[in-house]
Order: structure tokens, then C-alpha cells, then sequence
């Protein structure tokens, strides 16, 4: 097969990890035979700083012309100073919304050897597996009117959604639960959003489509409570853009750091695969990052965006052997041994790849 994959490494930690993928990939190529190929651009305050806007036109046509986009972060603390339009996010959230990238998923489990990294107990944590489904183009993200009155003393965004919008995601969470175990939560606060009792209803009617797959619902508050108590007893949760993004950070820390959860979004054409962690301003530059969150997107990449579920596969066990070695980065360190850098844990990643 042939593929092109366009790599926008983006701001802070970004680029580091961006490279830790790239080298996964180099090995995936090398020995699968696949024709892939790489092309680079310019995002968020990296395309700033070269005098372009944040999505710069060339970046948004390759980005159409690509078979997959690898993303590593954007973010810059120097451009903070700017209206939301025009921060390094920006970017992001002009090209989710360009290529109708409506679903995002988060997959978060305990990974074998990192029961004690997180918070919660080991036996709370045993067996979690969850898949978050966020919808990614709709909501407060996006809705209109939105801004800031002229005298500075009020401001408004809108939360709005169509039925359409619920609906398309909530196939695909139903889909994606029946390779998995068959049990969708979806979450809203239906107890007080109009929206949100829309959201209920039109993922109600959609499960009908669906009778072997189970579906709960929760209030996204008392969603959050019971994420931390029993993270295990959630396979698949689907919900609106903010509170997705939310709670996508909470199974993150609770599975062990934010730094292990890749993602995936997905829409008709060409999907986005991108870490979780964002630009983490604070760690760039030190060759200190996780790169588990990117080469796990890696595999998504290669699973979803590709076809090449073997491959994606080869690449998790590669992470889990290395795990299984005792390396360590510094989030998820136990203490007892000493953290390893991010190329140290990358190069250990690609050996393994390459003698499995
Ligand atoms: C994420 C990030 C983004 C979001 C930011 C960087 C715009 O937090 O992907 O979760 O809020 O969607
Ligand atoms: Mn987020």
C-alpha cells in the first residue's frame, strides 16, 4: 500500500515527540515495505513564529491531500496575550472543524506494569479499559454568537447542537462498543441543558439501531465522581465537546499520566492523530516527555487512518515490552529506579519493534 502522512509537529513538547513517532515509524516502514511517505508543516505558534498564521493556507491543502495527519501539540505561553482566534489553538480547531473531525476518540487503560503510577489504588485501577468518544465540532467550541462585549463587562458563548450532530457521533461509539464490551455511557446534564436533553434522546433513538450494545446514561458530574470510584465498570463513554474534553484529562491522570493517551479523529476523509497532553510549555526542550501518548497515536494512525491494524498492534506490544523492562520517563517513575529520557525510552520502543 501507499500513504501519505502529513506531520505537523507544532509547539513545546511537540516536536520531541513528534520525533520519538517518526522514529516508530521509520521501523514500521522499513519493515513492513509499505510505500509511506512524510511530509512537514507549519501549526500553531510554530507557524507564528515563521511569520504565518496559525493555520497557514499550505498546511490546510496538504492537509486535505493527506491520507493522515500526525499532530503533535499546540500551545504557546508567548502568544497567551491574543484574542482566542488567533492563539496557536486555533489552529487546531480551524482544522478539526475544516475536516469535519467529529469524532474524537480517547482510548485510556492501565497499561501493564503501571497499575501504582496513578492516583487510585491498584485494585480500583485493575482492569480499566475505557474508550472516551468526544464529539469534536460541535458545542461551545464553536457556537455562535460567541465574544466579548465592547465594554469589557460581559461575554457569551453558545452551546448548541442538531440532531445530526448527536446522532453521527453516537454511531460511532455504538460501532466502536461492539469490539469492545458492548456498553455505551453517554454523558450530559440533562438535569438542566435543554441541549443536553436533546443529546439523551437522540443517542436513546440511536441506540435502537443497537440492541446488543447497552447504553447509560450519566450526569457529567456524577460521571466524574464515579470515573474516579470505579474507573473499570466504564467501556465506552460518549459525550458533548467540552465535557469530553474534560473528562479525557481526568482518565488520563487517573490511568497514570496524561502523557500515556493517544487519540484519533475521526471524520469522512482524512483523519488527525495526536496526542493528548498538549504542548506541555514547561517540559519542552528537555527531552524529558512521555512519548507513549505519540506513539500511540502512532498506532491509531496506522490503525484507523491507515488500515493496518497488525502493524498498530506490533507497535503497543513494542511500548508494553518496553514497559515491561522497568523504563520509566519521569511522569510515571516509581521512584525506585531512575526516569529515562524520551529518546531513551523511544530507542528502546523502536529495538523492540524491530526484534518482534
Ligand atoms: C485537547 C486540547 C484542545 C481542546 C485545546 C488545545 C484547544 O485541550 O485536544 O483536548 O480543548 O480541544
Ligand atoms: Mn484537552
Amino acid at each position: 500500500m501507499t500513504a501519505r502522512i502529513l506531520v505537523l509537529p507544532g509547539d513545546g513538547i511537540g516536536p520531541e515527540v513528534t520525533r520519538a513517532a517518526l522514529a516508530v515509524l521509520e521501523c514500521v516502514i522499513s519493515s513492513s515495505g509499505h510505500a509511506i511517505t512524510v511530509v512537514d508543516g507549519l501549526i500553531g505558534g510554530a507557524a507564528l513564529r515563521a511569520g504565518a498564521s496559525p493555520l497557514p493556507r499550505e498546511t490546510l491543502a496538504l492537509a486535505r491531500n493527506a491520507d493522515a495527519i500526525f499532530l503533535g501539540a499546540v500551545g504557546d505561553p508567548a502568544y497567551d496575550h491574543l484574542p482566542p482566534g488567533r492563539r496557536p489553538e486555533s489552529a487546531l480547531l480551524q482544522l478539526r472543524q475544516a475536516l469535519g473531525l467529529y469524532a474524537n476518540l480517547r482510548p485510556a487503560r492501565v497499561w501493564p506494569g503501571l497499575e501504582e503510577s496513578g492516583p487510585l489504588k491498584p485494585q480500583v485501577l485493575a482492569d480499566t479499559d475505557i474508550l472516551v468518544v468526544r464529539e469534536l465540532t460541535g458545542g461551545l467550541y464553536y457556537g455562535e454568537p460567541r465574544g466579548l462585549a465592547s465594554d469589557g463587562r460581559s461575554a457569551v458563548n453558545t452551546l448548541r447542537y442538531t440532531t445530526d450532530e448527536i446522532a453521527r457521533v453516537a454511531h460511532r461509539a455504538f460501532t466502536l462498543s461492539r469490539s469492545r464490551r458492548r456498553h455505551v455511557t453517554s454523558v450530559d446534564k440533562a438535569n438542566v441543558l435543554e441541549v443536553s436533553r436533546l443529546w439523551r434522546d437522540t443517542v436513546t433513538a440511536v441506540a435502537a439501531d443497537y440492541q446488543d450494545v447497552t447504553l447509560t446514561h450519566e450526569y457529567v458530574d456524577a460521571a466524574a465522581m464515579k470515573l474516579a470510584l470505579s474507573p473499570s465498570a466504564c467501556d465506552v463513554l460518549v459525550t458533548e465537546n467540552l465535557f469530553g474534553d474534560i473528562l479525557s484529562d481526568e482518565v488520563g491522570a487517573l490511568c497514570g499520566s496524561l502523557g500515556l493517551l493517544p487519540s484519533a479523529s475521526l471524520g469522512d476523509g482524512p483523519g488527525l492523530f495526536e496526542p493528548v497532553h498538549g504542548s506541555a510549555p514547561s517540559l519542552a526542550g528537555r527531552n524529558c516527555a512521555n512519548p507513549i501518548g505519540a506513539i500511540g497515536s502512532l498506532a491509531m494512525l496506522l490503525e484507523h487512518g491507515l488500515g493496518l491494524p497488525g502493524e498498530a498492534r506490533r507497535v503497543v506490544s513494542a511500548v508494553e515490552a518496553v514497559l515491561a523492562s522497568g523504563l520509566r520517563t519521569a511522569d510515571i517513575a516509581d521512584g525506585r529506579t531512575e526516569a529515562v529520557s524520551t529518546t531513551t525510552f523511544t530507542d528502546a520502543v523502536t529495538a523492540a519493534y524491530r526484534r518482534s
